[in-house]
């Protein structure tokens, strides 16, 4: 066990699907929420986490685009749910040192959440020990039209346009792509998570309910990827 921990590489920015919270949930007959609210809580520990494999990214994807297409009383609590881990996490994080990012559009969430994040990424901007990204009201294809417009709209000329160009107007201009990213419960596809950003990530599919996603299951994703050969359509190193 130790020496194959003394060998783990850690990469440096770890995406994460949240996903099966619901399954949690239901699995012990608790209303769906109430796994969004485990699920919540539990982002704590898996920054914590982060910190201590010496993580220096972490992007959690909390609420897609399409998640809108849920029933009412489950997006209204899934947002009830950001404002208190905001409320509660922000001054804490900052005095870990931890810099909150929102990836996303804020324009449809409302105007006290609006202000919770904005206050929350302000309070937080000169941090450095970790970044944490939240994708909230994130979507992979929104983020390129986005972008697309955005170069449109500065009159960029057709040469101009270049992968540096675009990753520049993403939502996450500046943040380097995700090397790992691990969608918990068992569900094996992207749902619209960085698709940009991940051309070359590794990806792993715990089959761990997000609820329950700890340090080990951290850790055992980490020895998945050390034994990933990473190849960037060249040849192996090895
Ligand atoms: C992930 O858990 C959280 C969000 C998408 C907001 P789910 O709510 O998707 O949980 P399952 O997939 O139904 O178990
Ligand atoms: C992806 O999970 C989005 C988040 C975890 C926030 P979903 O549960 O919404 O994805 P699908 O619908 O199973 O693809
Ligand atoms: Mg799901």
């Amino acid at each position: 066990m130790d020496s194959k921990e003394e060998t783990l590489k850690i990469p440096t920015h770890v995406g994460l699907i949240m996903d099966g919270n619901g399954r949690w949930a239901n699995a012990q007959g608790l209303p769906r929420l109430a796994g969004h609210r485990a699920g919540v809580e539990n982002l704590r520990g898996v920054i914590t986490a982060g910190i201590k494999f010496g993580i220096k990214y972490l992007s959690f994807y909390a609420f897609s685009t399409e998640n809108w297409n849920r029933p009412k009383d489950e997006v209204f609590g899934i947002m009830d749910l950001l404002s208190e881990f905001i409320d509660r996490e922000t001054v804490p994080l900052h005095e870990e040192g931890v810099r909150i990012l929102h990836i996303g559009h804020l324009d449809r969430l409302r105007p006290s959440l609006v202000d919770k994040i904005e206050y929350a990424v302000n309070l937080t901007k000169n941090n450095r020990k970790i970044t944490v990204q939240l994708a909230f009201n994130y979507g992979g294809r929104d983020e390129i039209v986005s972008a697309v417009r955005k170069i449109i709209s500065s009159g960029a000329r057709p040469d101009e346009v270049t992968e540096a160009l675009i990753g520049r107007n993403l939502f996450t201009a500046g943040i380097p792509d995700p090397d790992l990213i691990i969608r918990t419960s068992g569900e094996m596809r992207t749902s619209n998570f960085l698709m940009w950003q991940s051309a070359y990530s590794e990806w792993v599919f715990p089959t761990t309910y997000w609820p329950d996603f700890n340090e080990e299951v951290f850790k055992e994703m980490l020895r998945e990827y050390s034994r990933r050969d990473r190849r960037f359509g060249g040849l192996s190193s090895k």
